[in-house]
């Protein structure tokens, strides 16, 4: 799913990934002038249609720490039909429940992660690194798989090997597809992907599926990244998309087998904006954390990124 080695000539989407490589900030990004922003999104200005949402209930909504549905916007990209986002409908105190599972649970056995290949796991990786002050090992995390697990190796998913992805990703992207439309969205298997500021994602096309009508949907936490988005062939440009803390990216009916990368990862300077949270107010939800608790995932989540994604792998009955 990740590597593509093929050799292409004329091959542009990877002329475009050196570009973004090389890129150190923010300021270097706006003066490429080429990058959307997703939080400059106008259909008026920019070549985006607003999408009408499927309205939902409020209390499913609130739930899944979603923003109320008239603050919610979806927007279509006219380059890439099929190809749609979400700027950050997450309730701010959501993000960190989301973020403090991804680091402290989801990479919890029965899960598996890269680490699985070359160490048997000893304890809580998160806990264990909080009680010797050494990130050193938790640092060498960069996937983990929940639902059916991905073969790596032979590019499958094994029928035999799943567990239950956790029930807020669940709800939270069966929601999400309901919003657009997609009623019977069945999460079957997804991955987290951990990034430092140095990481990069290499262009790729997710074809291993066997449903290829339901979308892939795709949420960003914590440092900003330089997204790219083409078609099915690399001989095409694509385009790039600064994705910040709590967007949502989807990639649907023509966009489903696009080509994607990620060339950069960029420390965000408003990211503290993503996560301030009305304590009085967010205490009573299921999914608060005080800014006590937060004070730890914050430090690592503002100079790495987690990006969750889930997808549908077979067809509905
Ligand atoms: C992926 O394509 O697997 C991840 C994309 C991202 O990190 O945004």
């Amino acid at each position: 799913m990740y590597e593509d080695t093929k050799i292409v000539e004329n091959d542009l989407f990877m002329k475009e990934f050196k570009i973004y490589k090389q890129i150190k900030s923010f300021d270097d990004l706006k003066k490429l002038n080429q990058c959307v922003f997703l939080d400059n999104l106008d259909p008026n200005l920019f070549n985006a249609i607003e999408l009408n949402l499927n309205s939902l209930n409020e209390e499913d909504l609130k739930t899944s720490g979603l923003r109320p549905f008239n603050e919610i916007k979806c927007y279509e990209l006219k380059s890439n039909p099929g190809l749609l986002v979400i700027p950050n409908p997450f309730e701010n105190g959501y993000q960190r429940f989301l973020i403090k599972k991804c680091l402290y649970e989801y990479h919890d056995p029965p899960n598996k992660t890269n680490l699985d290949l070359h160490m048997k796991r000893d304890g809580n990786l998160w806990t264990n690194a909080l009680k010797c002050q050494n990130f050193g090992e938790f640092n060498k995390l960069r996937w983990t798989t929940i639902g059916y697990h991905y073969d790596w190796t032979n590019k499958v998913y094994n029928e035999l090997d799943y567990t239950d992805p956790p029930v807020d990703v669940a709800e939270l992207s069966r929601v999400i597809a309901a919003l657009i439309g997609y009623k019977n969205y069945k999460p079957e298997a997804g991955i987290i992907n951990y990034y430092h500021l140095n990481s990069t994602l290499s262009a790729h096309q997710d074809h291993s599926e066997k449903n290829m009508n339901a979308p892939l949907i795709s949420i960003s936490l914590g440092s900003s990244a330089v997204f790219l988005i083409g078609t099915t062939t690399k001989t095409e440009k694509p385009v790039s998309l600064l994705l910040r803390s709590g967007d949502v990216v989807i990639m649907s009916e023509k966009a489903r087998l696009a080509y994607h990368a990620v060339p950069k990862i960029l420390a965000d300077p408003e990211i503290d904006n993503f996560f301030q949270q009305n304590n009085e107010m967010c205490q009573s939800r299921k999914w608060y954390v005080s800014d006590q608790e937060w004070n730890n995932f914050y430090n690592y989540i503002k100079i790495n990124r987690i990006n969750l994604n889930i997808r549908q792998v077979n067809n509905n009955d």
